[in-house]
Parts: structure tokens; C-alpha cells; sequence
């Protein structure tokens, strides 16, 4: 599911923030929308771009030239567990998997319909919060496993009724 206009505006804004006027600050910048979402979103590298002075052909240059950007989600819904320092002292090796057992892939993967995807980021900046995950770049705060699961998207639901 592709994160809100409002959703990326409010995202971005704190990610250019942190990063403008820093050494290297586009990557980071970059890889903080990818640890969102999951992927870099169209609008989302437009408003970046505006926000931190830096031409959108750049910003492509950037996210073309390194393998590890993705440009599409890898799968319809994006599970993000922060494996930073802070979460992973509070208990986010356990987070993981769980979040893994209830997904039934392991990290890194997709599930077989395109659905779910699950990842592992770095430290998404709320320490304070920890343990974080995301799901659609949506933030949840001083996650469990249940309190995860329960923010799971249900599998779409295709025009003949099937899952
Ligand atoms: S370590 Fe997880 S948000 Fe910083």
C-alpha cells in the first residue's frame, strides 16, 4: 500500500530536516525514506528534493547508481522492525520473530502472493519509543508482538472474493 501524500509531506519533512546541510546527507536522506517505506516513493524523492535544494535528476542519479535502493515496493504491505541499539536492547530480536512467524517469511522477503514484505532497519530516529516497527510507513511505538500483529493489514481481497 502506497504511503499517503500527507503521509510522505509529514515523513519527509523530518527526514530533510535531520539531514540538510550534513556531509553526505542525500544518501542518509535516502536511505531514511527507503527504511520508511521500504522503498523510495516517487513523490516522496520530489518533495525531498525541493526540500533540501537538490535537483530531482540527482536524486535519481543517487537512487540509480546504488543497487540497494528500490524504486517499487516490494510487496504490497511493508513491515519494518528497528534493529537500531535502543530497540534491539528492548527486545526487537523478539519482535522480529514474531513478526516473521506471523508473516511466514523470514526477513528480507516477500511473501509469495506479493503481500507482505518484512525488513530490518536501522535506528528510524524515535529511540525514545523503542522497540519501533512500521507498517506502511505507519510508526508503532513501544511495539509487542501482539500490538504488531494487530496492525497487520489483512491480505487484499481480489474482485471473485478470494484472498
Ligand atoms: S534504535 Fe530503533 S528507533 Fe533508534
Amino acid at each position: 500500500m502506497s504511503p499517503t501524500p500527507t503521509q510522505t509531506e509529514d515523513d519527509v519533512a523530518v527526514i530533510a530536516k535531520r539531514w540538510k546541510d550534513k556531509r553526505g546527507s542525500l544518501i542518509m536522506a535516502l536511505h531514511a525514506l527507503q527504511d520508511r517505506y521500504g522503498y523510495v516513493p516517487r513523490e516522496a524523492a520530489m518533495n525531498l528534493g525541493e526540500q533540501m535544494n537538490v535537483p530531482l535528476a540527482r536524486i535519481y542519479e543517487v537512487l540509480t547508481f546504488y543497487n540497494y535502493f528500490r524504486l517499487k515496493s516490494p510487496g504490497k504491505h511493508v513491515v519494518s522492525v528497528c534493529m537500531g541499539t535502543a530497540c534491539y536492547l528492548k527486545g526487537a530480536p523478539q519482535l522480529l520473530s514474531q513478526a516473521s512467524d506471523a508473516l511466514g517469511i523470514a526477513p528480507g522477503e516477500t511473501s509469495e502472493d506479493g503481500e507482505y514484505h518484512l525488513q530490518v532497519v536501522r535506528c528510524v530516529g524515535c529511540c525514545g519509543l523503542a522497540p519501533v516497527a512500521t507498517v506502511n510507513g505507519e510508526l508503532l511505538a513501544k511495539v509487542t508482538g501482539e500490538s504488531l500483529a494487530a496492525h497487520l493489514p489483512s491480505p487484499s481481497v481480489s474482485n471473485d472474493g478470494k484472498a
